[in-house]
């Protein structure tokens, strides 16, 4: 049996420029290729043992064409084809850095794989996923156009998929790599959000600047606390040299959040105070 993955993900704003048209980041993707490498390629510490899943945001490659084309519903035949296909050509991009890095990574599309229902995850085939963790294959997944039982088609954000996973394939822990350095309130990083403190840090969370049409940070904030299971998820700057790295060689980078405290160990209490 496969230990327990590690779920990345990594954001559109660290991977591609905020733009209308699609535009990479190459040095960020490369980068981020390279710290991903060292994690799959290197010993795992104590404690983290498992296999890694990737996910990915879509950035200028997804969120302008969705607006574009109308969502969150009305999308035509051809907005639902140009949003796929514009978040596929990032994947080919962040597959292609992985390989050029000697990491086994290939491409699975939401698009083919799952159903939605009022813009929600209702269904998804992941055997193929275990299957490819078993043997070392790292799956890297998007935020994607799904079709949907109710509005037709509807877009599924890579935080959703991710939260989604780690119940799914009862990950180990999960961490959300974005532009930022956590959940910020006031201009601070918060060290610790649970369901407890959630309600007085929220009017303080800054959202996301730029053309984001699923939630911004705290779509994010929401998408973790809603996990059911006792897990430590964390929101941390990606962009930064070596914090990625350091994520997967359990650190503790940027925001925690975990559904009630006390319930996860971790070695980091910082956050104990906010509670
Ligand atoms: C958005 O996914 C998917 C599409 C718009 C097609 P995400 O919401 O995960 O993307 P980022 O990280 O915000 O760019």
């Amino acid at each position: 049996m496969t230990a327990s993955p590690t779920i990345l993900k990594l954001g559109g704003s660290v991977l591609t420029e905020k733009t209308d048209t699609p535009t990479p980041k190459p040095a960020a993707i490369s980068r981020c290729a390279r710290e991903i490498t060292s994690f799959i390629t290197s010993t795992p510490p104590a404690g983290v043992d498992g296999p890694l899943i990737l996910i990915h945001g879509a950035g200028s490659f997804g969120h302008p064409q969705a607006k574009e084309h109308g969502s969150p519903d009305g999308f035509t035949n051809f907005g639902i084809i140009e949003i796929h296909r514009a978040v596929t050509s990032l994947n080919d991009l962040v597959i292609e850095a992985l390989v050029e890095n000697g990491v086994p990574a290939a491409a699975v599309h939401p698009f083919g794989c799952m159903v939605a229902e009022n813009g929600r995850i209702a269904e998804m085939e992941t055997a193929q996923i275990g299957m490819m963790l078993a043997r070392g294959i790292v799956p890297v997944l998007h935020g994607d156009v799904v079709m949907d039982r109710k509005t037709g088609a509807s877009i599924i954000s890579g935080d959703q998929l991710a939260a989604y996973l780690v119940v799914r394939l009862k990950a180990a822990r999960v961490g959300l790599g974005t532009a930022v350095d956590g959940v910020l309130a006031d201009g601070a990083v918060v060290p610790l959000i649970t369901r407890a403190n959630f309600e007085s840090v929220r009017p303080h969370i800054q959202g996301s600047e730029g053309t984001d049409v699923t939630g911004g940070m705290l779509g994010k904030v929401l998408e973790l606390l809603a996990i059911e299971i006792d897990i430590n998820s964390y929101i941390f700057n990606a962009s930064k040299e070596n914090v990625i790295a350091g994520f997967l060689s359990g650190g503790e980078p940027g925001t925690r959040i975990t559904r009630i405290a006390g319930t996860t160990e971790t070695t980091e209490m910082t956050g104990a105070a906010h509670e």
